[in-house]
């Protein structure tokens, strides 16, 4: 085989092994850069521990003090006054203690929601999964 011969039947080899696994061999098109794909806020819901205190859309959380965030749209723009419900959402999981929530509910030495470090991006992906409901 010609060293281009051999060339090719690595490539080949290895389209193959991709098409298997499900990687996309396929070039992404100019119009939808991979870039900005947006993040996955229902893995990170479970990733970031979210899920394990609040209930979310798809998940039971382990404890019932912390509020129940399976139906956010539905309070989240009425909890302060003059923010929308992405700002008010945004704003609780950026500084969770600027605003203490009604809904928790403190039971012993139950700690208030900790400081995550999330990026705009991965903030702003949860933020329209618990909107999305
Ligand atoms: C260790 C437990 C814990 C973890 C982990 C946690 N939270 Fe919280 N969260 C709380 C508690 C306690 C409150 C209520 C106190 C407050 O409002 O800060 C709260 C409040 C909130 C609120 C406001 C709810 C309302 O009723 O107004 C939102 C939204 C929220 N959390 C989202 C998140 C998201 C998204 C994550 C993951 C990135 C997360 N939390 C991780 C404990 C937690």
């Amino acid at each position: 085989m010609t060293k281009t011969g051999v060339a090719a039947a690595i490539s080949a080899v290895i389209i193959a092994a991709a098409a298997l696994v499900g990687w996309d061999t396929v070039s992404t098109p100019s119009s939808a850069p991979a870039s900005t794909t947006a993040l996955d806020g229902a893995a990170l819901f479970r990733a970031k521990g979210c899920a394990t205190c609040h209930t979310g859309p798809d998940s039971q959380a382990l404890f019932l003090e912390f509020p129940n965030l399976s139906d956010a749209a539905s309070f989240a723009g009425e909890r302060r006054s003059g923010m929308s419900a992405e700002e008010y959402l945004t704003e609780s999981i950026r500084v969770p203690n600027a605003f203490i929530s009604p809904e928790f509910r403190p039971n012993g030495p139950t700690a208030n929601m900790p400081t995550l470090n999330l990026s705009d991006a991965e903030i702003e992906a949860l933020v329209s999964y618990l909107l999305s409901d």
